[in-house]
């Protein structure tokens, strides 16, 4: 190794030696003041067996460290860290939020396109560990997203009642209507209340008009939901749906499934999601 052709490590050593050769010196010299210099001065009046102190004046660099000390503090704790609020977690909520700002300008118009390929992503990311990569829950532990959202689950939904979600109104109890006036019903819905505006048995619609007024009493003459007293079904069928459930939680047979609203999706996520999850719904 050719220590002496590089600069770096030619002046680290040159270094390294002042400081041993300074170090000998100045050890030297105090060594040599203990032994030969003797004490002098004014005593001070008390003295502890016969060991006393001198009057020696406090250093002013010392004092003044001291004092400056005193003044950093306060200023540390009044105006740098803890009480004007700066904080690491607080700067980084800020550089998020102002990401999130850029983030919905730029998709403040999204097409189709857009919303199912944001949405396509959201849901790997954020769903699929509990619904399954294709939305199929994974063998019933959270729900079948294709069999979600259409007539048939309204129909099921009337069956089988509806839980999980903390709406005012509680549960939706099952079996308030059989078979035949529940399909009747669903249809009445998926034609006239929801965003579906389409049925497949449109020939049941008016027998389902009638039977409307079981469901009005929870969600509405308009099926709004009450100003969120139960599920706003005028939504079912529509991106706007699965936002309101990522809204709320959903309590299952396996878990629960958290509220989204705590900020880690923006609002154009969330309905890119619902968009996605919509179009899983056959
Ligand atoms: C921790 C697990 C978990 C995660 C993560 C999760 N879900 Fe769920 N989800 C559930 C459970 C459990 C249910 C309740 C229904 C059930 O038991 O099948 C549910 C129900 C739903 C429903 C049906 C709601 C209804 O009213 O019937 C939709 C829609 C849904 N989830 C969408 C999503 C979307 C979109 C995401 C991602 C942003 C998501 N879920 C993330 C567990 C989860
Ligand atoms: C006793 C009040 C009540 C009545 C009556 C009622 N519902 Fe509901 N419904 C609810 C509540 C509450 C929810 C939300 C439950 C939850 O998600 O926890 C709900 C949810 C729903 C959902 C959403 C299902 C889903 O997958 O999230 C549909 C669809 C629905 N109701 C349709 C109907 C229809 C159609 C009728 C008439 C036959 C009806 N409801 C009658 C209270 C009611």
């Amino acid at each position: 190794m050719n220590w002496l052709n590089d600069n770096v490590n030619l002046l680290a050593l040159i270094g390294a030696a002042a400081i041993i050769i300074i170090s000998v010196f100045v050890i030297g010299k105090y060594l040599r003041q203990m032994q030969n210099d003797k004490s002098g001065g004014e005593l001070a009046k008390d003295n502890w067996d016969g060991i006393g102190e001198y009057k020696n004046p406090l250093p002013i660099g010392w004092a003044l460290s001291f004092i400056g000390t005193i003044v950093w503090g306060l200023w540390y704790f009044l105006a740098g860290y803890p009480l004007s609020a700066y904080s690491q977690i607080g700067e980084y909520n800020e550089e998020v939020k102002s990401y999130n700002t850029k983030f919905e300008s730029k998709f403040s118009n999204p097409d189709q396109a857009t919303l199912m390929g944001m949405g396509e992503g959201v849901f790997l990311v954020q769903c699929a560990p509990c619904h399954g990569v294709t939305g199929d829950g994974m063998n019933g532990k959270a729900a079948n997203l294709a069999k979600w959202g259409n007539e048939e689950a309204v129909i099921s939904a009337i069956l089988n009642g509806v839980k999980g979600s903390d709406y005012p109104l509680g549960e939706m109890p099952a079996g308030l209507l059989d078979k035949e006036s529940a399909t009747a019903v669903a249809a009445f819905m998926m034609q006239e209340v929801s965003s579906a505006k389409k049925t497949k048995n449109s020939a049941l619609v008016e027998t389902g008009r009638a039977l409307w007024a079981t469901c009005s009493a929870c969600h509405g003459e308009d099926g709004k939901g009450m100003d969120g007293q139960s599920a706003n079904i005028s939504h079912y069928g529509d991106a706007q749906f699965v936002v309101n459930v990522l809204g709320m939680g959903k309590k299952g047979a396996i878990g629960n499934m958290p509220k989204f609203n705590d900020g880690r999706l923006t609002n154009v996520q969330k309905l890119a999601v619902g968009t996605y999850v919509h179009s899983l719904a056959k």
